[in-house]
């Protein structure tokens, strides 16, 4: 993947439930892990404001519509909402270039109806967490207006100007992840100012104490209207070589048409930490999680996010599991190790508003339902934190644009055709089978694909072997197993090419997981002896695979991509 392209672009682009409980989503009484953080224990959603509920038919989502779908949340298992900007903007990039950091979007609604939403978010156990975009502003932001009025005013060093070469180019040879260089020139005061994103996101210049302040104090403006954090956009990128070094160039172009670069003087500088330490100081004062969008090539990497102290950032997401772009037992196995290799407390995402979603990453075209549920029965039985993407839990696809004068995304107009841009996966949540799948009562902002007659949530409600009602159940369980909130990651059989197993221990209980990645009924036997565990004691917990029901562990067959979860003790 070139180094310049932030976001993990992949392209791409029945069974019954056996079940130990009755379901009725109680999550509210987890298991309590000694010593555990409440980050620790919540399962993250992230809400795209613009395509979740519209509650004024204007076809674009709003505050009152999330707060509406709380009863949902709720059920689901939910603990943590992440809202993607809802800022006052100009949506330029859909809220990521922020005018008014203090504020809501009158699209979304006001301040007011922010604090009805927290509150009522409370009363369902419900945390709100917002989306602080720390490394750049709009330029319509009343800082930059200010910066770029004048060489001499008061907000000058908020951002990065420089003077272009001698004979007029930029500073340097540093490319915008959203295509072109990373410089704009400005005739008002004859400088550039960089931009890492597009033109109308220029960097803020965090080398300024004032910069600092201003935004730590964003922080707890929003704290003293009750969010319990913030997930940390583009948090690699706050710092740039002061002597602006070229980057080393690599072989070949990338998606944007761009060539490859390596990002050595403008991504994850060492000054970042420092930062981080200071704003995580912030958020321990309300009790409050930072979630990283962090970037990372290796478990070094992603082990400094943590903090020296393990006082930078509690939740850094790790995208490396992402970059598995294929049902591969070997390949997540790896992935799962590294994570588990950083010591730190992993954060597991299959699937965000940057990335093609899930469902067709994975989906092999022909057991795409039953692929999302192996998927889901990874990620949340895994020992860490997952952070879930809205409409993941009923299998909606990507509705990526068809015709150029379609697409809404920045980054999908500037890289057509080779790359579409970021709309497939931002299309209105899927609520029922109804034209716009109860969305919206007006013309939705993206349309609905065709796959939301089958793939929503009134449909899947009602039927017992459905994806959501998979994740309900998954979820529960992740709350409520003891060995899976709490339990150390025990890595089965691992040369087997086709099947990720792994126990969830926890004294002398555990959770084994397997789940088979191929298209052929695999045939497994468990010894787990020296795990002090017998086969004898297995109770099945969740299966998609009649034949696993026996609860023997010396002879389970699991159909493809099927999964298997039972509970295992002395
Ligand atoms: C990362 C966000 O997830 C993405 O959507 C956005 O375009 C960039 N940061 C710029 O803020």
């Amino acid at each position: 993947m070139s180094q310049n392209f932030r976001f993990v672009v992949l392209l791409v682009s029945s069974v019954s439930l056996a079940l130990s409980f009755s379901f009725s989503q109680t999550k509210k009484t987890p298991a309590n892990a000694e010593g555990h953080q409440w980050w620790q224990d919540a399962v993250f959603y992230e809400v795209y404001p613009r395509s979740f509920a519209d509650s004024n038919g204007d076809g674009i989502g709003d505050l009152k519509g999330i707060e509406s779908k709380l009863d949902y949340l709720s059920q689901l298992g939910v603990d943590a909402i992440w809202i993607t900007p809802c800022y006052p903007s100009p949506q330029v990039d859909f809220g990521y270039d922020v005018s008014d950091y203090e504020n809501i979007d009158p699209m979304y609604g006001t301040l007011a109806d922010f604090d009805h939403l927290v509150e009522a978010a409370k009363k369902h156990h419900i945390r709100i967490i917002m989306d602080f975009v720390i490394n750049h502003t709009s330029d319509r932001h009343p800082w930059f207006l200010d910066s770029k009025s004048s060489r001499s005013s008061a907000h000058r060093d908020w951002y990065i100007w420089r003077d272009g070469k001698a004979d007029g180019q930029p500073p340097n040879n540093w490319i915008s992840g959203f295509g072109g260089s990373a410089w704009k020139f400005d005739p008002t005061t004859g400088q550039y100012y960089y931009h890492y994103f597009a033109t109308a996101q220029p960097d803020l210049n965090w080398r300024n104490p004032a910069v600092e302040k201003a935004m730590f104090d964003v922080t707890r403006f929003w704290y003293k209207h009750g969010v319990s954090g913030f997930r940390l956009d583009a948090v690699d990128l706050l710092f740039e070589d002061p002597k602006l070094r070229d980057n080393p160039i690599l072989p070949g172009k990338d998606e944007m048409g761009d060539p490859n670069m390596l990002n050595k003087y403008n991504d994850k500088l060492p000054e970042n930490h420092d930062v981080l330490r200071r704003l995580r100081g912030v958020a321990d004062e309300s009790d409050a999680v930072l979630v990283g969008e962090t970037y990372t090539d290796s478990a070094a990497e992603l082990k400094e996010y943590y903090g020296a102290h393990n006082d930078e950032i509690q939740l850094p997401m790790d995208f490396m599991f992402c970059t598995v772009d294929k049902l591969s037992a070997p390949a997540f196995r790896k992935q799962i190790a590294l994570a588990e290799s950083t010591g730190g407390w992993p954060v597991y995402v299959i699937g965000n508003h940057d990335m093609a979603r899930s469902y067709v990453r994975y989906g092999d075209g022909k057991h795409n339902d039953q692929i999302a549920k192996l998927m889901a029965a990874m990620y949340l039985t895994l020992r860490g934190t997952p952070v879930m993407y809205y409409g993941e839990e009923i299998g909606m696809e990507n509705n990526d644009p068809q015709r150029k004068e379609d697409v809404r995304d920045p980054m999908g107009v500037t890289g057509w055709p080779k790359y579409k841009g970021r709309d497939g996966e931002r299309t209105p949540m899927q609520w029922d089978g109804s034209a716009n799948a109860g969305f919206t009562t007006g013309t939705p902002w993206l349309p609905v694909p065709a796959s939301a007659k089958t793939h929503n949530v009134a449909t899947e409600s009602n039927d017992p072997n459905s994806i959501l009602q998979f994740y309900r159940q998954l979820l529960l369980l992740h709350h409520q197993n003891q060995a899976l909130v709490d339990g150390d990651y025990v890595a089965l059989n691992q040369d087997d090419p086709n099947v990720l197993a792994y126990l969830r221990r926890y004294e002398d209980q555990a959770v084994l997981v397997v789940l088979n990645m191929s298209a052929a009924t695999q045939h497994m036997s468990f010894n787990l002896s020296g795990e002090g565990f017998s086969f004898a004691k297995a109770k099945t917990l969740l299966t998609t695979s009649a034949p696993a029901r026996s609860g023997r562990l010396d002879q389970i067959a699991l159909e493809p991509f099927a999964v298997y979860i039972a509970q295992v003790s002395r």
